[in-house]
């Protein structure tokens, strides 16, 4: 597929200071001279703070890197992870297509989103809040249909619990990710046939879907302020 620009970009960039100090941070993971080994980080925290990759971010990124401006745009251009059109404000839906997920109804997902985003994928809905696409395996195929949503993972989806999930999205609230048919993890159905002696004490919720909910950054852009700065590499060096 071909992958361009998207036609309208904004006229500049610039990380919020505590990512543009998380950026700096990254740098100094690698030795001098190969500074460039931190553009796909780089790149994927200007997505996560503007929800796509606009050229003033590639660029800027570029720029911190010390590189020409058309090695950034080959990443960009070339890794599907990268967003290159601009995405649903409240968030951009992600439904796996692939074996396992198509057998067990991803198509009724895509229907969903055909119907209350917008009929193609990487187009706006008419309110500007969400957008969509078809992605490959995203490896939790025991929990087939799933979609990631921003961050997270919610799995054994049925296309009436992902209507709900994107309105109560839309309403400013964010579902706890994770398996949504009571499953707690990816056991069987019929509940765990080994490691049962852990199953009366543990959390309501799996580790992925706990650590998700606690952080609460589900859907949220990234500003930086999530979590502290640590670059305990830098130490070694008096950083
Ligand atoms: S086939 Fe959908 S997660 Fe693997």
């Amino acid at each position: 597929m071909l992958r361009r620009l998207h036609p309208d970009q904004p006229a500049s960039f610039a990380f919020t200071p505590a990512n543009q100090a998380w950026a700096e941070a990254q740098i100094t993971k690698y030795p001098q001279g190969r500074q460039a080994s931190a553009i796909i980080p780089l790149l994927w925290r200007a997505q996560e703070q503007e929800g796509w990759l606009t050229r003033p971010a590639i660029e800027h990124v570029a720029d911190m890197l010390g590189l020409a401006h058309i090695r950034a745009l080959e990443v960009a251009t070339f890794y599907f992870m990268f967003q290159l059109a601009p995405v649903g404000s409240v968030a951009h839906v992600q439904i796996c297509g692939t074996l396992s997920c198509m057998i067990c109804g991803a198509e009724d997902l895509i229907a969903v989103c055909r119907d209350k985003i917008a009929p193609k994928a990487h187009a706006l809905s008419a309110d500007g809040k969400f957008s969509w696409e078809e992605v490959e395996c995203l490896g939790a195929c025991a929990n087939a249909p799933m979609a990631q949503i921003g961050k997270d993972y919610y799995e054994d989806l049925t296309a009436a619990r992902l209507a709900e999930i994107i309105d109560e999205m839309a309403a400013g609230r964010v579902p706890t990710p994770g398996p949504q048919n009571g499953r707690y993890a990816a056991e069987p159905k019929g509940g765990p046939s080994t490691l049962r002696d852990h199953v009366a004490d543990r959390d309501p919720l799996n580790a992925s879907a706990r650590r998700a909910v606690d952080l609460g950054d589900t859907i949220k852009r990234i500003d930086g302020s999530e979590l502290p700065l640590l670059a305990p590499w830098g130490r070694q060096s008096g950083g």
